[in-house]
């Protein structure tokens, strides 16, 4: 099991975090950043908020642009990417921006979760609370893995994925990257599932899915194909 240990002390110096995204996903971290100890969240960018703007006790810092000049200056040491599920594509290219300018993204693991020694894990994941991940799953980057989720052995889940909650996802299965699986929906053993696959909260995924579908259901069939350049499903 990785040692997570909670770390209440005062005086040690912990990482300054700034985080990007001043919503829900914000608001949600910043207790959990500071509550286990893990840093000090110094403010928020947001490119539809204003600049100043005080929220959940923190700044605005400015928008997305000035996360290089912001961190060159010194004002904080790394960031958390709190962009939303509905946001994927949008979450993954905060990522790359951050790599391009050689910003560290915070990997986020709470304390209270179980993850094997033998994980290994991408920068700038999050796991939240009471996850459950067995032995030799490999976490590409900047996943998201929502409370109380099962991943289990062998599992292989690629870059940008965001798990939702109470998600389980059974032995030796693959997730391609950028997928998203919505609250409460179940992977059986030893499913392929493309990248760009939305699963839609309940679902139970008993067959293999290709990239860019919508499934849901129980068991879960595709509903859409998607198309990223227009945006629209198409039959
Ligand atoms: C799948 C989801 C993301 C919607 O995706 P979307 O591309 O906007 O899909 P739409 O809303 O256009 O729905 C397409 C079809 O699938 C159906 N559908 C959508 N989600 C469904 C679900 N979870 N179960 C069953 N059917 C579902 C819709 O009723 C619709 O059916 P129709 O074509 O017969 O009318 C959403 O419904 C969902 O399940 N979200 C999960 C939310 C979640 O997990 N939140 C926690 C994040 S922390």
């Amino acid at each position: 099991m990785k040692s997570i240990s909670k770390n209440n002390s005062k005086t040690k110096s912990r990482p300054r975090i700034a985080i990007i995204g001043s919503q829900f996903f914000a608001k949600q971290m910043i207790p959990y950043i500071e509550e286990t100890g893990q840093g000090q969240v110094v403010g928020m960018f947001d490119d539809f908020e204003p600049a100043g703007l005080i929220k959940y006790h923190r700044s605005l810092l400015g928008p997305l642009k000035d996360v290089p000049l912001l961190y060159k200056n010194g004002q904080f040491d790394s960031v958390l990417n709190a962009v939303g599920y509905a946001h994927i594509e949008f979450r993954k290219n905060v990522f790359l921006q951050m790599k391009k300018h050689d910003i560290p993204v915070t990997t986020f693991i709470h304390p209270d979760s179980y993850i094997d020694s033998t994980v290994t894990v991408g920068e700038g994941c999050i796991v939240l609370m009471n996850c459950t991940i067995c032995a030799n799953v490999r976490l590409g980057d900047n996943i998201y893995v929502g409370p109380k989720s099962y991943i289990a052995h062998d599992v292989v889940i690629g870059s940008h994925c965001y798990v939702g909650p109470v998600v389980s996802i059974a032995g030796c299965s693959e997730i391609g990257e950028s997928t998203f699986l919505g609250i409460t929906s179940t992977v059986i053993d030893r499913i392929k599932i493309g990248k760009h696959v939305k699963i839609g909260a309940g679902a139970v995924v008993i067959q293999d899915l290709a990239d860019y579908v919508l499934a849901v259901g129980v068991p879960a069939s595709i509903k859409k194909n998607f198309n990223l350049t227009n945006k629209k499903a198409v039959p």
